[in-house]
């Protein structure tokens, strides 16, 4: 890995991004326009207009401190992405004044793996061809922290090695699509986010269901149309990594500017204030408020055949996410330090600021207003938590939340 951060920050007169139209995408095309002063080329597909484009931007910008105008207008210019990305290169003589591609299209789907690959991949290596044809001076790759698949080792800031298994085909095609871009020969960055949530102070989410949004709305849907006096879960202690959004956008600003070609950044919260799964679900109930709670450590404990209907269909829901969580992912953070001591201004996620994220979503949500209404009489005061780590050794615990 290179290590020293560059010398002058980096910076680019007109920037192509994929994905812009979507979360992390609006975020970073908010943080250019914040914090560069870049003409923006947002390359979306065809089924988007500048309305559907510019909203999310214009609202991260606001809620940035960056009033809309029509100078910021000025900068962003609407591509619309060919249907078939093989045809891309023919893109050139629109695109020639392009001198930095920022990639941040991808699927999120981990039941999809055509369009995981088509997306992940494909479009990757189709949008690298029409890079190398163009004067960029960087190819800047958005991935995941998870992209190093089931390793047992802390994931280096590097290229990765091939995994014993991965937790989907997600996770793969991100890993996949890291090394095309690595071995391009086109100058390059890869960030690797872990699992955005709100803002640290308000809890503002603006991302779709993906990660601890996706359990909390699969909870609220499947589970509180009724009071569940027992609730049996899969709930490992294993620190699990969330970053808030704003941590995202000004580690991205600062990573954009200061980090050298061919440097690989985890950007994670760090592994001492980073609540696990169990913590998550103990902050949860404190809402709900079963008396009884069982926890398992993984999904082979629990005896889905005898514990009610709608909460062993949350848990198959959830199978994927639960397993990930039991996992101990370990993140190397060099450039992080590195570039915390060059005073970027980066909060690790914390039991109590992702607290103040489940509030909001709490506060927002009329299912959850309802349970409250119809079942606030049959809340409990103290609770009782009981491990199973095996189904026939019972260890409980009161608590009063
Ligand atoms: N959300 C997180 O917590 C998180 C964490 C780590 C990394 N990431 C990475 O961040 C990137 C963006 O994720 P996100 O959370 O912002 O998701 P998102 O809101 O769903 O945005 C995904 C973007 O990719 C575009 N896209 C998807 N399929 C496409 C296709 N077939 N052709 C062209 N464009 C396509 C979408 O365009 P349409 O709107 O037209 O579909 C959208 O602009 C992904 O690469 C993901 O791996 C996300």
């Amino acid at each position: 890995m290179e290590n020293a951060l560059r010398l002058q920050p980096f910076s680019a007169d007109h920037v192509l991004v994929t994905g812009a139209n979507g979360y992390l995408g609006s975020l970073i095309v908010a943080t250019l326009l914040r914090s560069t002063s870049a003409k923006i080329s947002c390359l979306v597909r065809s089924s988007h207009d500048d309305v559907s484009l510019l909203e999310p931007i214009i609202e991260e910008c606001a809620a940035q401190g960056l009033p809309w105008n029509d100078g910021l207008r000025s900068r962003i210019i609407r591509v619309s992405l060919p249907q078939d990305t093989s045809t891309l290169a023919d893109m050139v003589p629109s695109l020639a004044n392009v001198d930095e591609v920022i990639h941040c299209a991808g699927c999120l789907d981990y039941y999809d793996v055509a369009k995981l690959e088509a997306v992940n991949v494909r479009y990757t290596k189709d949008l690298l061809t029409l890079a190398k044809k163009l004067t960029i001076k960087r190819f800047l790759y958005i991935s995941t922290a998870y992209s190093s698949g089931y390793q047992n080792k802390v994931t280096p800031e590097s290229l990765l090695d091939e995994p014993a298994s991965d937790p989907t085909e997600y996770t793969r095609t991100k890993r996949e699509a890291e090394r095309l871009v690595a071995t391009s020969d086109l100058p390059f960055l890869v960030l690797r986010p872990s699992i955005l949530i709100g803002t640290r102070d308000t809890g503002r989410y603006s991302g779709k269901r993906y990660g601890l949004y996706q359990q909390w709305m699969g909870l609220e849907r499947l589970i509180c149309d009724r009071y569940h006096a027992e609730f049996h879960t899969v709930a490992p202690k294993l620190p699990l990594n969330l970053i808030h959004q704003d941590a995202f956008c000004n580690a991205f600003s600062a990573a954009y500017e200061w980090l050298p070609d061919g440097a690989f950044m985890n950007i994670v919260s760090a592994e001492t204030t980073s609540p696990s799964m169990r913590t998550l679900w103990d902050m949860w109930f404190e809402v709900t408020r079963p008396r009884q709670v069982f926890y398992y450590s993984k999904m082979d404990d629990v005896p889905l055949k005898s514990i009610p209907t709608r909460q062993r269909a949350y848990l198959t829901f959830a199978q994927i996410n639960l397993e990930i969580a039991s996992h101990h992912w370990q993140f190397e953070t060099t450039w992080i330090e590195r570039l915390r001591n060059h005073g970027m201004d980066f909060h690790d996620a914390t039991i109590d600021t992702v607290r103040i994220c489940q509030s909001r979503f709490v506060r927002s949500s009329a299912i959850i207003e309802k349970y409250m209404k119809n079942f606030g009489d049959q809340l409990a005061k103290d609770l009782s938590f009981n491990e199973v780590d095996e189904p026939s050794a019972l260890a409980s615990e009161v608590k009063t939340l």
